[in-house]
């Protein structure tokens, strides 16, 4: 029998990794180097994909290069427009469309489906440039509403907010969401990305471990969180009841929805931009409501648990106050993550070996077979 491992994997190295660490200590999140609190200030999210990529930052020219191939990509294949309008039609969840929108974009892309590092970049830019246009063109179609053609001339927040409402965004509320994007791009071994190296592992495609990866984020104990997080903020309404509304959820012994992490034992540095933002998004709406309700919880789960917030507490009233819907909110993740979910299978299929673990068996000892008859 192979010897029991600390159960989930809790801190079991499993493989090297170029791309980004995480120092639940001291709450430090870099990629590729570099800090994510200076990446959130002074980047944009079409840079720290190619960081994400490539592991450098791009030249201006890089940069200008992959922004203009990362517009040209966003159009939708016909047969993958026509998929999501059907499943817009039949109230799809958000994540299933998602997933199966990406396998219809494996069968599109005929180029580009095996593992040769030129053919799985290209294959990682279309993921990246499409799925915006995905997921706004199916919110558009299941409110009835038209889908906005993908803008060619900007980046991909303000693109994406765009097709999503079908008007430019205020820059403020686009470079907040661009922020939010660079904030989610990647975290080392989670949960996802961790199952997108399995897939890659195998030698399957970029597409395969994305699928695989969207299936992953759609649960509540990773990426679905924030979209509960919203639901409960609006479930408690007022800042004054959230205290109460906390020691029901505690005294039931369930898990506040943002809170917690296997990794940092201090706060999330998303969580304390992803804050910040919060507030001043409040500001500017003329709204603090979210903000105070999402401060108090914080406050009371401090007091009963001394847990802090993750990186989907805040995401979750940051992006209801740009105007997402609640139920895209963990799309809306993968949009930023997919980056990480690229550049990590390209990593392993730079150097690969297939992942195959062991499993403690506890179960029935070797035992004689025993007959139909004798049961
Ligand atoms: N609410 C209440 N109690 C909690 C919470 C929470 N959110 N998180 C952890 N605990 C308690 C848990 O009950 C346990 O207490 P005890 O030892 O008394 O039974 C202790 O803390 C350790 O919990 P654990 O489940 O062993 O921790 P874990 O490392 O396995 O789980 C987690 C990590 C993120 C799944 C967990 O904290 C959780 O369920 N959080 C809520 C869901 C959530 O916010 N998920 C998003 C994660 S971060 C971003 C992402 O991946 O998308």
């Amino acid at each position: 029998m192979a010897m029991p491992t600390a159960a989930g994997l809790e801190d079991v190295v499993v493989g090297p990794t170029a791309i980004s660490d995480v120092n639940g200590q001291i709450g430090q999140l870099i990629y590729r180097g570099y800090d994510i609190r200076d990446l959130a200030r002074e980047s944009t999210f079409e840079e720290v994909v190619w960081l994400l990529w490539h592991g450098e930052l791009p030249s201006a020219k890089e940069l200008g290069d992959f922004q203009r191939e990362l517009a040209a990509e966003r159009p939708l294949p016909d047969d993958v427009a026509t998929l999501i309008d059907q499943l817009a039609a039949r109230a799809a969840p958000p994540m299933t469309m998602l997933r199966l929108a990406t396998s219809l974009l494996e069968v599109e892309d005929r180029g580009v489906r095996g593992i040769a590092p030129e053919e799985e970049l290209r294959a990682s830019l279309h993921l990246v440039a499409r799925f915006p246009t995905i997921v706004a063109r199916f919110h558009r179609r299941r409110q009835g509403l038209a889908p906005v053609t993908p803008p060619a001339d900007t980046d991909t927040a303000t693109a994406f907010l765009t097709m999503l409402h079908g008007a430019p965004p205020d820059p403020a509320d686009s470079r907040d969401f661009d922020t939010l994007l660079i904030l989610h791009a990647d975290h080392e071994f989670n949960a996802s990305t961790f199952a997108a190296r399995v897939i890659a592992a195998t030698l399957a495609n970029v597409f395969a471990a994305v699928d695989g990866a969207i299936a992953a984020l759609s649960g509540p104990l990773h990426g679905g969180a924030n979209e509960r997080v919203m639901a409960m903020l609006e479930a408690i309404g007022t800042p004054d009841r959230a205290e109460a509304y906390v020691q029901q959820i505690l005294a039931q012994r369930q898990r506040v929805m943002g809170f917690g992490h296997r990794v940092y034992k201090v706060e999330d540095p998303r969580a304390t931009v992803l804050r910040q933002i919060c507030r001043q998004l409040g500001q500017r709406k003329h709204d603090s409501r979210w903000y105070d309700i999402a401060e108090r919880v914080a406050e009371a789960v401090w007091n009963a648990k001394h847990l802090f917030p993750n990186v989907d507490f805040f995401s979750a009233p940051v992006q209801y106050m740009l105007g997402i819907p609640i139920d895209l909110f963990t799309v809306v993740f993968a949009i930023s993550r997919v980056s990480g979910w690229t550049a990590h299978v390209m990593e392993q299929h730079a150097n690969n070996r297939l992942i195959r673990p062991r499993g403690a068996y506890v179960g029935p000892a070797p035992r004689p077979y025993v007959p139909l008859s004798a049961r």
